[in-house]
């Protein structure tokens, strides 16, 4: 069950609250008129807001919940005005009666919702608490035990009720005392997920909605309808292997399904989901071939535009940041990484995406009037060249026209030039009157006509450059306008007089005047101001290539409203800055500019702010600025770039870390795996009925041998690209695996000569790999995770017992409490704390990952560095893995400072550089890194190489704090005396 909450982090001011005679045009929850709604967009406070949206799980940043923060930032400063996040009941109910049925949130670390959104308030938010989330997380969000009920799930089955009712009561009454209605940030909560009406699960939606209101939340609630024609659901429309067409279906399904709502795409792609194997070759998370090419920012350019050009005001791109898969929480269909090709990358770098949403938010913020734009028409009939596809959207109110243009085929890689049809106050007029618009393959433009921008109500005609945003400062206009390095754009103001035009900065501007209108003509190359006065109102018109347009910021001073300044547009509250890779913060003080944020090296910048500044901070140091030609302040920020060492990885130890295989191996603390009937399927070898709800299994099943057993049939459940291998009496009898779309392997295994027992007890080992609990459909959850079917061949020999053995506590008792119980999986090595910083592994053996293991079995293997970060400097690491030959079958764990940071499958890939998450990582003191190696081969295997890298050296405001996690120390009583087991 995920909740799904929209949290805003905009500052509000209060510019002017609507009437009652506005309100009642509008619609509302009938419980508050902070949020409310017409059938185009949503109203916060009174004032229609286009809510562009940042998916980012909590626990997809694991470690030091501070660094939430790094992303809101990041996510604020790039044009987005909300944040969605989902709440996970699976970390937060690892059983029912977890604390007292109020379930874990425990301060300071990833489960605490409240910080969560304490730090996204400076952000806006939208919370999506399920009960159900899918999101690619083990179980979709239900917590194992939820798998183990009677009764379908996702439906209104009492058994299931009763499972989740606790949960939603108290994640409800966390989320009602932070909504906008109480000072905080959440504006909407989703109800559900990816969720499709019936007859059982229609009355389970009402419940949930009850539940939330039951509890006080009055902003509105949405669902995400997977099946509504996309009118308000998931879309992810680009190919998986080469680039799509863009998909006009929102508009027509919206207005089908919910006409009198706003348009609201839930989810809508920031990048794509990738599984095991799906890549080759292996290489990088296997995300950069999606981020550089089939959902960059050229893919965010036309089809986000495609989404505005459809009426859509509510945006949630899913993932923004995606993050990490970290422990036991993937589900079988993903990987460690989930950096999904998103705008912010899995180590928290902002990549040029970013610099898109930041040109489309900035425009969205500004230019209230196509949120209440009605679709006219739309085909290629508004064009001269019948290549381009133009949608009209009207502002009935105002009369602001937006043309949203792209390639009719939107895969096109052309070069075209076109001159447009516009309907204006001044008649209907062919764009641009001198030359033409041009299409350069992938681009899509928002052309506007009658747009009327700044403290003095500038009369805009029209402008085939696009709007990147406009401010007022001090009582001038600023509007910036952009377009790609050489073409030319022509745009025309309404004037009763002719302006004087100043173009001693942009000499290749030419203008006339004629009929009451000011046209300027232009080709648009590097950086220039055109001065503007028409009868003592001054504008001035910046003129951009969108590669320079890329480095300007439009920040909003820091202020104190609720909200920061969101809403207080048209006054002095913006100024206009080129430069920095992060602008986190601009802020007047005296007569200087303080900004606050990183450098990703040396970078010039330039600045337009009130007249009373005529200075700059950068970080709190001050900066020298001089006054440039066309009235901006212009200076160098400079990075610092210490040489940071990354050192060797070497002087490991290392145990063997599967005792369990010896006959003679004292199994009594195992769990007795006897029922006889289960819930859920007729096989008892089901982990999940035994409280284990991940990592790796093993099984110990124990039968008299009368010397005529010839072998096993087992069947084995371990999940999409799972795996397990089997042993007699510790002899190794042989593995089997899946992939990307096998989940269960079913095989006979021969026994070799002399492994029998004759006349004694045999002891049969399975140890297997659990890729979390599968998601969807109402028996998600029930997907059984072990041995589901077992005979002896040979003679019809009855086994006398099993014995299980997962995570040491499973989810009841887990001894790490901090790192939540699906931090570790049933490996001896995990069992004892080896992977935990201050174990004691004097007496371990020397052996590297390298040598690896000699047969099929599991080596863990440790080692320590240090670092050297100074402060000021964000320092991103993760761990290379060189992948083996491809043929070697053998699977690796990595655990840093004592978090199951990564899962690596060398035969499947595609993954092999695993982030090492600041905050985990120590800056200045000593790092512990484990790894587990299991192979799967009778030969053996070995990793080929292992280094730390970087990705890049940032100057940073942030402050950044080793982040204090349990030691071996603080959990050694809850845990099995350790012993060393001989490596293999
Ligand atoms: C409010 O919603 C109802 C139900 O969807 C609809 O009939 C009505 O027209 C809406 N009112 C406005 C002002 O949008
Ligand atoms: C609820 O659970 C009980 C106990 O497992 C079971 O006997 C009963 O059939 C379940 N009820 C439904 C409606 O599934």
């Amino acid at each position: 069950m995920l909740i799904r909450p929209f949290v805003l982090f905009l500052g509000y001011l209060a510019v002017c609250r609507a009437g009652a005679s506005f309100l009642s045009r509008r619609n509302s929850t009938g419980l508050t008129d902070e949020v409310t709604w017409d059938s185009h967009s949503l109203f916060i406070r009174g004032q229609r807001t286009f809510i562009l949206s940042a998916e980012i799980h909590p626990w997809r940043l694991p470690g030091n919940p501070d660094l939430w923060a790094d992303l809101f930032q990041k996510v604020k400063s790039n044009g987005f005005n909300t944040v969605s996040f989902y709440v996970n009941w699976a970390l937060h109910y690892p059983e029912p009666s977890t604390n007292d049925g109020q379930g874990d949130f425990q301060e300071g670390t990833y489960r605490d919702i409240q910080q969560f959104i304490d730090e996204a308030k400076n952000a806006v938010t939208v919370k999506r608490p399920g009960p159900y989330i899918n999101g690619e997380t083990t179980g979709g969000g239900f917590p194992g035990w939820v798998g183990n009920i009677a009764g379908d799930l996702r439906t209104n089955n009492p058994n299931y009720t009763q499972a989740w009712t606790p949960y939603l009561n108290i994640i409800s009454k966390i989320i009602a005392k932070n909504q906008i209605t109480q000072g905080g940030p959440i504006i909407l909560v989703q109800a559900e997920n990816e969720f499709s009406a019936g007859s059982t699960k229609s009355p389970y939606m009402q419940m949930v909605i009850d539940t939330y209101r039951a509890n006080g939340i009055v902003v509105p609630i949405f669902h995400n309808d997977q099946h509504a024609g996309q009118a308000g659901g998931d879309s992810y429309p680009q190919g998986s292997s080469r680039w799509a067409q863009v998909q006009a279906i929102y508009y027509s399904a919206h207005e089908a399904v919910a006409p009198n709502n706003p348009l609201c795409l839930a989810e809508f792609g920031g990048g794509f989901l990738l599984q095991w194997g799906s890549i080759t070759p292996r290489g990088g998370t296997g995300y950069e071939k999606y981020s550089g090419d089939l959902t960059n920012a050229t893919y965010e350019n036309v089809f986000y535009k495609e989404n505005y050009a459809q009426t859509a005001t509510i945006l949630n791109i899913y993932m923004l940041f995606g993050g990490t898969n970290w422990g036991q929480t993937a589900a079988p269909v993903s990987y460690t990484s989930y950096d999904y090709g998103g705008g912010i990358n899995e180590n928290r770098v902002a990549n040029s995406k970013m610099n898109e949403m930041r040109q489309q938010g900035l425009f969205l913020r500004v230019s209230r009037d196509l949120l209440g734009s009605t679709l006219i028409a739309n085909g290629t009939n508004y064009t001269s060249n019948s290549l381009i596809h133009t949608a009209e959207l009207r502002n009935l109110g105002t009369g602001a026209g937006f043309y949203v243009t792209r390639h009719d085929d939107s895969t096109s890689l052309a070069l075209t030039t076109t001159q447009l049809t516009v309907q204006t106050s001044q008649g209907k007029l062919a764009i641009p009157r001198t030359g033409t618009i041009t299409f350069n393959g992938r681009e899509s433009k928002i052309i506007v006509t009658d747009y009327i921008f700044g403290a003095s109500k500038t009369h805009l005609l029209y402008s085939t450059a696009e709007i990147f945003t406009w401010t007022t400062i001090d009582n001038t206009d600023y509007i910036i306008l952009y377009a790609p390095q050489g073409q030319t754009g022509e745009t025309g103001f309404l004037s009763a007089s002719r302006p004087t035009v100043d173009t001693s900065d942009a000499p290749a501007v030419s203008s006339s005047f004629s009929g009451g209108v000011l046209t300027l003509n232009y080709g648009l190359d590097g950086t220039h101001f055109v001065r503007l006065n028409f009868s003592g109102r001054s504008v001035v018109v910046v003129l951009l290539t969108k590669a320079i347009a890329n480095n300007w910021h439009a920040p909003l001073i820091s202020g104190n409203g609720d909200f920061g300044n969101f809403f207080s547009i048209g006054t002095n509250e913006t100024v206009l800055v080129s430069g920095p890779y992060v602008l986190r913060s601009a802020e007047l003080v005296g007569s200087t500019l303080a900004l606050v944020g990183d450098l990703n090296g040396n970078t010039p910048v330039e600045f337009v702010a009130p007249s009373g500044i005529s200075a700059l901070t950068w970080n709190g140091v001050s900066v020298m600025v001089t006054r440039s030609s066309r009235g901006s302040f212009t200076g160098t920020l400079q990075a610092s770039s210490p040489q940071i060492a990354l050192p060797t990885l070497q002087n490991w130890k290392v145990i063997g870390s599967l005792p369990e295989i010896d006959p003679d191996f004292d199994d009594s603390s195992f769990t007795d795996a006897d029922l006889t009937k289960t819930n859920v399927c007729t096989q008892v070898l089901y982990s999940q009925q035994y409280g284990f709800y991940g990592g790796n299994l093993i099984f110990r099943g124990r039968f008299n041998g009368t010397g005529r057993e010839t072998g096993v049939n087992l069947a084995v459940q371990y999940g999409f690209a799972g795996g397990y291998s089997a042993f007699l009496n510790g002899v190794f009898l042989g593995s089997s695996q899946g992939n990307s779309t096998v989940s269960l392997s079913t095989d006979t295994w021969i026994f070799p000569a002399g492994a029998l027992r004759s006349g004694k007890e045999n002891v049969l080992v399975v140890i297997q790999d659990h890729m979390g609990i599968t998601e969807t459909n109402s028996n998600g959850g029930k997907e059984p995770r072990g041995i589901r079917g077992y005979s002896l061949t040979g003679i019809n020999t009855t086994f006398t017992s099993w014995k299980l053995q997962g995570n040491e506590g499973g989810a009841a008792k887990a001894p790490d409490t901090f790192r939540g119980y699906l931090n570790e999986g049933g490996l001896y090595a995990e069992r004892i704390g080896a992977h935990l910083p201050g174990f004691p592994d004097d007496s371990w053996s020397t052996g590297s990952p390298l040598d690896g293991v000699s047969g099929a079995g599991i080596n863990f293997y440790r080692t320590t560095f240090d670092l050297k970060i100074p402060d000021g400097i964000d320092f991103p690491v993760r761990l290379s893995i060189t992948p083996s030959d491809i043929s070697s079958n053998f699977r690796a764990q990595i655990y840093l400072n004592g978090w199951q940071v990564g899962k690596y499958i060398n035969n499947l890939g595609p993954q092999t550089l695993f982030v090492l998450p600041a905050g985990i990582l120590r800056r200045n003191s000593t790092n512990t890194l484990a790894l587990s190696l299991w192979s799967l081969d009778k030969n053996g295997g070995s990793i080929a190489g292992l280094q730390l890298v970087s990705d890049g050296t940032f100057s940073t405001s942030l402050q950044f704090e080793d982040y204090a996690s349990p030691d071996y120390q603080n959990q050694q009583a809850l845990r099995p005396e350790p012993v060393d087991v001989d490596p293999m």
